[in-house]
């Protein structure tokens, strides 16, 4: 019995040996942890159960039947965070260079499905060369089997992509499809096709980080969601996001303790608005402040500054943010932060996380480029979103709501559930000064005229009440008090019930 036992340990050993010492040394040269190394960063301690261990690859040309090494390049199972079970896969580049085998991606596969039946999200961890060259296709039909069920959990369970190592090729439709990606800074890039290949076909000279660097993919592309410096920095911060996550689309979203009064005010925000419409002030600070414990996780901060999305807690119960920053491009809504924005309400929709939105905006950006861009089509994306979301949805109008972009930014009308405006709003087709130009073009060379009719137009239109009046805005709030008010709507809204239409889904412009 022993022996039979010693025997086990040493077919354990070997496993966990993945590519041998010299590749784990190069590993951890280059400043990345091992696969296992990083299971143990992101799941509680000794929570991890890892299956599949003694996989190896069928493959037999180009003398692969003589390199087998066990578990297959990557290591797979399920832990728990703060005592929330998750399912984990793992890639290991130190077994050939953490390529996807036929059998690679049946472990993965298979973590995946036991995810979806038993109702937890899925974190991968990427670090991988792509699919085995060896196998051929037997490798992108591995990779495609991943890809139909990365969709067929898509809004079943969260799935969580982190980039550790190389992602190229078909390799990055899979973290592509997931609902975030996390990368480390330096260490990680993904690309369709790498340098070389762009050389040959565009004759552009990039490196690997400025072609798919998290740099590129957090500030230009938004491919990924968020950066970090390390290895250990990201899979904390993979925690921390985990944390403001249900399990599964029938849970509801956790409730923590937090040290934090739901009645606490705060008399800064009274002071908080310029008097110039002109100047703008940092909306991050309103969220800030109205956060349990000053707490907010902000996804894709490094692009469309313009708008602020994340998640907060009030009570203790997640709320996804989403809000107009007046101190990117005066807050406007573009391209950009249209698609940023849609995309997290509709994570946020099929997770029963409610919907907080700040509002301060002048209108959808001017100009050649966003119109030759499709603004038209991107900007309705999100309304398109707002309108089809069924959670709990509460807006508070900070300043501007003018024009369109006042209908957009979960207006009352697309069917918000709870509207209030802080005395300083301004609820209008457009600024005072651009609707006296136009209504009043034949007296612009009269500047004292012009001057009058401004100062009309303001004073009629730049405050909350004609919206009040008509109960499209229920009630003007005092800033200091706006964690409470909007913590007690929530409140009313737990148990909201919505019908919608019968139908396979809806058509979203894309
Ligand atoms: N299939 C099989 N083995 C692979 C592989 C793949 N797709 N990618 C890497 N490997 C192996 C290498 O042969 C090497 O094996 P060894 O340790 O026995 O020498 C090991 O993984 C490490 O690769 P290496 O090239 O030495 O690492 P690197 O850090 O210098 O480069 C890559 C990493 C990913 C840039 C490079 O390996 C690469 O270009 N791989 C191919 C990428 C690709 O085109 N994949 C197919 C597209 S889906």
């Amino acid at each position: 019995m022993q022996k039979i036992i010693a025997a086990l340990d040493q077919r354990r050993d070997e496993a966990r040996l993945g590519g041998g010492q010299k590749r784990i040394d190069a590993q951890h040269g280059k400043g990345k942890l091992t696969a296992r190394e990083r299971l143990e960063v992101l799941l509680d301690p000794g929570s991890f159960e890892e299956y599949d261990m003694f996989v190896t690859h069928r493959a037999v040309d180009f003398g692969m039947e003589q390199n087998i090494i066990p578990g297959d390049g990557v290591v797979t199972g399920w832990g728990t965070i703060n005592g929330r079970l998750t399912y984990v896969f793992s890639q290991d580049f130190t077994v050939f260079g953490g390529s996807l085998s036929e059998t690679h991606a049946q472990k993965i596969c298979k973590i995946m499905d036991l995810a979806v039946q038993n109702g937890a999200p899925v974190i991968g961890l990427n670090d991988s060369g792509g699919a085995r060259i060896q196998e051929g296709v037997a490798a992108l039909g591995g990779y495609a089997e991943v890809f139909w069920r990365n969709v067929q959990a898509s809004g079943a369970i969260p799935q969580i992509s982190v980039v550790m190592g190389p992602t190229a090729g078909g390799a990055v439709y899979s973290p592509a499809m997931t609902d975030f990606i996390y990368m480390v800074k330096d260490t990680s890039y993904m690309y369709v096709t790498g340098p070389d290949v762009v050389k040959t076909v565009t004759s552009e000279i990039v490196t690997h980080e400025e072609l798919g660097g998290a740099s590129t993919h957090t500030k230009v592309s938004s491919v990924a969601d968020a950066a970090f410096d390390n290895d250990i920095e990201t899979l904390l911060e993979v925690r921390r996001l985990f944390d403001f996550l249900p399990l599964n689309a029938a849970d509801k979203p956790p409730v923590v303790a937090v040290n934090d009064t739901i009645d606490r005010a705060e008399p800064s925000l009274d002071t908080l608005i310029p008097d110039s419409a002109q100047k703008p002030y940092d909306m991050r600070e309103v969220i800030l402040k109205i956060a349990d414990e000053g707490d907010f996780l902000e996804i894709q901060q490094d692009h469309a500054g313009n708008i602020l999305v994340g998640f907060v807690r009030l009570n203790g119960g997640t709320v996804g943010v989403v809000a107009n920053q007046p101190l990117v491009l005066a807050g406007c809504l573009d391209i950009n932060s249209s698609k940023k924005a849609a995309r997290f309400i509709r994570f946020c929709d099929a997770f029963s996380i409610p919907i907080l939105t700040l509002v301060d905006v002048p209108g959808f950006l001017p100009g050649v480029a966003q119109e030759y861009g499709g603004i038209i089509k991107h900007g309705a994306k999100l309304l398109f979103a707002y309108a089809e979301v069924t959670v709990p949805k509460v807006t508070v109008i900070t300043r501007k709501a003018y024009g369109g972009a006042y209908d957009v930014m979960a207006s009352k009308h697309i069917r918000a559930d709870v509207n209030y405006a802080w005395p300083t709003a301004e609820i209008a087709v457009m600024g005072a000064k651009g609707a006296t130009e136009i209504l009043y073009r034949s007296e612009l060379s009269d500047k004292d005229k012009i001057a009058k009719r401004t100062a009309d137009y303001e004073a009629r239109f730049a405050n909350p009440f004609v919206a009040a009046e008509r109960g499209f805005i229920d009630d003007v709030i005092m800033p200091n008090g706006t964690r409470r008010r909007v913590a007690r709507a929530f409140e009313t809204l737990k148990n909201k019930k919505q019908a919608v239409p019968l139908k396979k889904h809806g058509n979203i412009p894309l």
